[in-house]
């Protein structure tokens, strides 16, 4: 099996350009945001706070959570229900980045991350999987863009769905993401000693899907096994 993981911050690009190389390349394509997400959604849904770590921990043990694909999509599959369609709201968005910084909660989405990784050629990505879910993948890019690209290509999505937005703000979410993600003490977001770095700010969506397969081409056959 060969294991690609791709990590970098929020709005870099990650899901829509590792999504297009894995059909590049014949690869499955595992957002693992979306079961951070899944678990946030039932922790909404059943009352229990993001700030509650004990309340948060207890509850680990109620949820179960997997993946599916359906006509080449990903599919969250939460206690058996796909909650593909409710796991993207602002709100879903929050309270994941409150619940992805505890033990409990990343301990029980590792191994179900790691099974799916033995079992298939994957391209996987997140915030940690070239540094801690996949230490052993043959290939590792980080992927990212600056501040201020990663902001404009956030507006020009949400002006593209007619929401109202301001340029300043996203830019200062942004910040404030990359600081959650990057200073959490469990699996903090950063580059792997051994990932390629992607800087993808002045690349168009088709030359990075070029860059990572071009990465994972240069790779295969060398001898970077367990590194
Ligand atoms: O990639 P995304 O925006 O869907 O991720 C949502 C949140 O989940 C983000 O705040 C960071 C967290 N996350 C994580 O901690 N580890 C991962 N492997 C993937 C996502």
């Amino acid at each position: 099996m060969h294991n690609i993981a791709i990590d970098g911050p929020a709005g870099a690009g990650k899901s829509t350009i590792a999504r297009l190389a894995a059909e590049k390349l014949g690869f499955i394509y595992v957002d693992t945001g979306a079961m951070y997400r899944a678990m946030a959604l039932y922790f909404i849904r059943n009352g229990i706070s993001g700030d509650n770590e004990t309340a948060v921990s207890e509850a680990c043990k109620d949820i179960n959570v997997s993946i599916e694909y359906k006509d080449g999509e990903q599919v969250v599959i939460l206690n058996g229900e796909n909650v593909n369609a409710f796991i993207r709201t602002e709100q879903v968005s929050m309270m994941t980045s409150d619940i992805s910084k505890y033990k409990a909660v990343r301990a029980k989405l590792l191994d179900i991350q790691r099974n799916i990784a033995a079992a298939e050629d994957i391209i996987m990505d997140g915030r940690d999987i070239g540094t801690c879910v996949l230490p052993y993948a043959e290939t590792k890019i980080y992927l990212t863009a600056s501040v201020s690209e990663r902001a404009r290509r956030r507006y020009k999505e949400q002006e593209a769905r007619g929401a109202a937005c301001d340029l300043e703000e996203l830019e200062q979410d942004i910040i404030k993401r990359d600081r959650q993600d990057m200073e959490r003490e469990t699996s903090p977001l950063k580059q792997a000693e051994d990932a390629v770095l992607l800087d993808t700010s002045d690349m168009s969506i088709e030359d990075a899907v070029s860059a990572v397969v071009k990465i994972y081409q240069a790779g295969k056959g060398g001898s970077n096994e367990g590194s």
